[in-house]
């Protein structure tokens, strides 16, 4: 499973590709609004950190437009990826970006039959938005097994399943657990993934017991 790192903010995306656990970066407008930074500069700077794709947004809303938008993003960097919503415009875009061999990600999905379409004009990643859903009482979680589902019956969509708006560890543990690709992760949920009560625990009796030995291993 591929983990990318869900934010804009340079020096997060810094400080943990350093770790070589981060697969790729996505954005968004409201990532980029948040960072306070212009898009261009931000995205080349992203793009200088990993050499995994960085996703980046169009703002268009027609299919011309975004095509237009995408090919400048594109020509930021050779691991761009371009975002583009799941609208029917959104995927006339994609399927010509795709055919041009630029990587596409189609953003905001929100039903399996949206991940179908995505599929089909030939998206290299679809962002079903787990976070979402469950905050309208549906359960994202079975949104990512449905495209799995759905994704395997057939031979020729290798569409990649990237579960995004992840809010928290058991986001991340349950699209593991069903199939997803990769995960946008937040970099304080990437950070909190190695944490357990009983690695502390065991860790301080080991360090308290090896002091008593007096050894050192160096
Ligand atoms: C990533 O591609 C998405 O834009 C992001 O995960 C959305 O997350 P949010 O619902 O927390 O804004």
């Amino acid at each position: 499973m591929q983990f990318f790192l869900d934010t804009a903010d340079l020096d997060e995306i810094r400080a943990l590709t350093a770790s070589g656990l981060v697969d790729g970066v996505t954005t968004n407008p409201s990532l980029i609004a948040k960072s306070g930074r212009d898009i261009f500069e931000t995205i080349a700077a992203i793009c200088d950190l990993t050499d995994g794709p960085v996703s980046a947004e169009v703002t268009a809303q027609d299919a011309p437009g975004m095509i237009k938008e995408g090919h400048r993003l594109a020509d930021i960097a050779r691991n761009v990826c371009i975002k583009v919503p799941l609208t029917w415009e959104g995927l006339i875009a994609t399927k010509a970006l795709s055919d041009e061999g630029h990587q596409v990600n189609v953003t905001l999905c929100f039903s399996t039959n949206q991940a179908l379409l995505a599929a089909k004009a030939g998206a290299t990643f679809v962002s079903p938005f787990i976070g979402r859903l469950d905050d309208t009482g549906v359960n994202g979680m079975e949104l990512i097994g449905e495209i799995r589902a759905v994704y395997d019956n057939y031979e020729d969509l290798d569409t990649q399943i990237l579960a995004a708006s992840i809010r928290g560890v058991n986001h991340v543990r349950e699209s593991a657990l069903l199939g997803a690709d990769v995960a946008t992760i937040p970099a304080k949920v990437l950070k909190a993934l190695v944490h357990h009560p009983l690695t502390d625990k065991g860790l301080t009796a080991f360090m308290t017991d090896w002091e008593s030995t007096g050894q050192s291993i160096l």
